[in-house]
């Protein structure tokens, strides 16, 4: 891999990276930009289980088991490569289980990827500002849509990660990615 990270001049923590790249990317660090994150997703081969549920996998397409992510403290976000290998945030709940819904790490504006913030409690877009609350929906725009939400399930450790097809709970509606 090439030296020379194209996260530096950023914010981007090396510890969040280092996570990434080796397993899950912990989002703890406040302002720290992921826009790029996205490109170094290399295509593994996908393997679907149940439903089309997929394996949640780090950077380098190596499943992630549960055990991991749920070591780090509640209310961590750690992003993971889910359907299509989008990064996808999953959360670590108060009583230290995986959230069963997981936020696709990309911008409904124009689809760059974006950090949590855990100061503001915010997904916030580095591109042109948008900010979403922790459960997809837009606090500001110009983002015109909540992000994309999938099913987080866990089974022996391994974490599943399917489309979520069912009305949207956010707003009551048919999802628009359907
Ligand atoms: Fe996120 Fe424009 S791409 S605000």
């Amino acid at each position: 891999m090439d030296k020379s990270l194209p996260f530096e001049g950023s914010s981007l923590s090396r510890r969040q990276l280092l996570n990434f790249l080796t397993g899950a990317s912990v989002a703890t660090t406040a302002g720290s930009a992921l826009y790029t994150v996205g490109k170094f997703f290399i295509p593994p081969a996908e393997s679907t289980g149940e439903g089309g549920a997929i394996i949640a996998k780090d950077i380098l397409g190596n499943p992630i088991p549960a055990t991991q992510i749920l070591a780090e403290v509640p209310g961590t976000r750690a992003l993971v490569a889910g359907l299509n290998h989008e990064p996808t945030y999953l959360t670590v709940t108060e009583s230290n289980s995986l959230d069963s819904i997981g936020i696709v790490d990309n911008c409904t504006h124009l689809g760059c990827t974006f950090p949590w913030n855990p100061m503001d409690q915010q997904f916030q877009c580095p591109c042109h500002g948008s900010l979403y609350a922790p459960n997809g929906t837009v606090v500001r725009g110009p983002a015109p849509l909540p992000l994309k939400i999938v099913h987080v399930t866990v089974i022996d450790n391994s974490i599943l990660i399917s489309t979520w097809t069912q009305t949207d709970p956010r707003t009551g509606e048919k999802p628009w990615w359907i």
